[in-house]
């Protein structure tokens, strides 16, 4: 089976491309290499492109003809967002039409998206389920919740069209086998960024608010290590090609960490102190996300193998540690 992967040179999609080249798919990775790196693709071809050139896009999978097409690339940092919103909007929303108006001109009809958490803005519930009303806080979350009404209209319209949205919450951790990790050239995540404060990359590191409607005031996120995810990915392609049935998962634990929560693993996991400075609330930010996971669980028989939060930063620290 042949899969076409965009983003595949990203942090998320890096580690899926791994499972997919270990479980022995055909893999072909598309990526414009902004954020991506060459030597994070471990299996099958990399071709450097970006989206927005349809008639590469169209060549490349002309080539190829993927049975399943699983769209990792985007820009996915919320503060970000809130300062270039013509980028999120760009990337994420205008080029993921792009892609889906070639695939279906090809009559490719299988989609896997990254979606996120980021959709439901701040839950009226919490943990929060598949079913939520969508209410994004920031462009990052209305630029995937455009997509995801995208998906809906071309998936009600088109009998061969047939998707599924993962909708991630905090992605985390890095390959246990210390291949692969984050790599951005500016570490924004939580625990990438105390890590790389232990390591003496940054001075100190920021706390941003520390008055929210939480036990510690400070926000909680549900932390989700990277290879559980990409294990959550090839058990939802292959319930879309078995099945042929569209869905939407949320994928995360079910529960979730403070920051100074967060903090103080990182300090145990290290051994170094961490200094702190508090600052207000980072625009953009909701208090609570913490995923309701039973359906992935359920419908896809997802099963963490990494729940535990000072693994997950274990193996971002040794990662951290190599580079
Ligand atoms: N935080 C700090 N200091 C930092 C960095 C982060 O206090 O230096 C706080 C943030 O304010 C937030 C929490 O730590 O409360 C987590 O922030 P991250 O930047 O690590 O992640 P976000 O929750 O903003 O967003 C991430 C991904 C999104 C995804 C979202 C889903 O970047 O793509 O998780 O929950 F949508």
């Amino acid at each position: 089976m042949r899969v076409f992967v965009t983003g595949g040179a990203g942090y998320i999609g890096s580690h899926v491309v791994k499972m997919l080249g270990e479980k022995g798919y055909d893999v072909l990775t598309y990526d414009n290499l902004s954020t991506g790196n060459r030597w994070a693709v471990l299996y099958g071809k990399l071709f450097v492109g970006d989206l927005s050139d349809s008639e590469l896009l169209r060549k490349v999978l002309q080539d190829f003809r993927p049975d399943v097409v699983m769209h990792f690339a985007a820009s996915i940092v919320v503060p970000e967002s809130l300062r270039e919103p013509v980028k999120y909007y760009t990337n994420n929303t205008m080029n993921t039409l792009n892609l889906l108006k070639i695939m279906l001109e090809m009559g490719i009809g299988k989609f896997i998206f990254s979606s996120t958490a980021a959709v439901y803005g701040i839950p009226e519930k919490i943990p929060v389920n598949e079913e939520a009303p969508l209410n994004p806080i920031n462009p990052y979350g209305s630029s995937k919740t455009m997509v995801e009404r995208i998906l809906q209209d071309i998936h009600s319209a088109r009998s061969d069209f047939k998707y599924i949205s993962l909708r991630y919450f905090n992605v985390a951790g890095a390959d246990p086998g210390g291949r692969l990790g984050q790599a951005y050239r500016e570490a924004t995540h939580l625990i990438t960024r105390a890590l790389k404060v232990a390591k003496g990359e940054y001075d100190r590191l920021q706390i941003f608010g520390t008055d929210y409607p939480t036990p510690d005031g400070t926000c909680i996120r549900d932390y989700i290590h990277v290879d559980d995810l990409a294990r959550a990915h090839i058990l939802a392609m292959q319930y879309l090609m078995d099945r042929g049935e569209t869905d939407i998962f949320n994928c995360g634990y079910g529960h979730g960490y403070s920051v100074r929560e967060v903090v103080k693993a990182v300090i145990r996991v290290t051994g170094i102190r961490i200094p702190i400075e508090e600052t207000g609330r980072r625009e953009g930010d909701p208090p609570v996300l913490i995923s309701d996971n039973s359906k992935i669980k359920e419908k896809l028989g997802w099963t963490p193998f990494f729940d535990d939060l000072e693994y997950i930063i274990k193996t971002a620290w040794q990662w951290e540690k190599m580079r």
